[in-house]
């Protein structure tokens, strides 16, 4: 029962025999004409708040938003005055749904940028599609500023996926398929960020909101464990 309410809700569901996994860039293929720019479900309405509660200034700054998908995090970035948006994403269907003006098709562990030459790095839900953590926060440590350059990376939360929960979606097939996903504990992320020369400077693991849920009659166990951690980085 609480995984009905929870399948209403946020996109993942337990395991099933029948649930097909599709790597990543053919789920975002399937997916990318239906995945609006916004947050468009509970979790990730809950990851958006605890993500722009962590952020710093973007004014006048240059903002890569990394695994930008459709460009949720660019836009938000462009209403808070960032001086430059660049989009990465690995999905070209993804990119192709994306309005921001400057994109590229990248993946998170080889970025076509200078080293030092970003401000602000924004990357929401991207890197738990990606099995190399240490790389990909490698490539995040050299092209961030340093003195004042800073980034902000969600993750579904681990537990939510050792607990069997998945990441899944509606395809337009009418099937529901899974999306592949590697948990990485916050033990990896800071033995990854440390090697990158990154700091871990704040966490926050938010639940699904109170409010959301108890309007929409979900029982208050599905608020009891986190569904997403955020993590602030700086590189000093
Ligand atoms: C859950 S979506 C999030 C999109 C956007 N960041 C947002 O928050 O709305 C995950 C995105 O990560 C991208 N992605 C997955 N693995 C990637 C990789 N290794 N390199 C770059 N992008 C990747 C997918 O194509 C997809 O667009």
């Amino acid at each position: 029962m609480l995984m009905n309410f929870l399948r209403r809700l946020i996109p993942f569901r337990p395991p099933r025999r029948e649930l097909h996994t599709l790597a990543s860039v053919d789920a975002y293929s399937k997916w990318a004409t239906t995945y609006p720019p916004n947050a468009h479900n509970a979790l990730m309405q809950v990851e958006e708040r605890a993500m722009l509660s962590l952020t710093l200034p973007m004014d006048g700054k240059i903002v890569l938003d990394l695994a930008c998908g459709t460009g949720r995090y660019g836009l938000l970035a462009w209403d808070r005055g960032a001086k430059t948006v660049i989009g990465l994403d690995n999905s070209p269907d993804m990119l192709h749904a994306n309005s921001l003006s400057l994109k590229s098709l990248s993946g998170v562990t080889a970025i076509p940028l200078a080293a030092n030459s970003v401000d602000v790095i924004l990357c929401g839900l991207g890197l738990g599609h990606e099995k190399r953590l240490d790389a990909a926060l490698a490539e995040i440590g050299r092209v961030l500023r340093p003195n004042g350059g800073y980034a902000l990376v969600s993750d579904f939360h681990p537990f939510m996926f050792l607990s069997g929960a998945r990441r899944t979606f509606q395809a337009q097939d009418g099937k529901t398929y899974a999306v592949e996903h590697y948990p990485h504990l916050y033990a990896d992320y800071h033995r990854a960020a440390w090697a990158a020369n990154l700091l871990i400077e704040q966490v926050v693991e938010p639940h699904l909101d109170v409010e959301t849920s108890s309007a929409e009659n979900i029982p208050a166990k599905a608020t009891e464990a986190p569904v997403v951690i955020v993590y602030r980085l700086i590189k000093p």
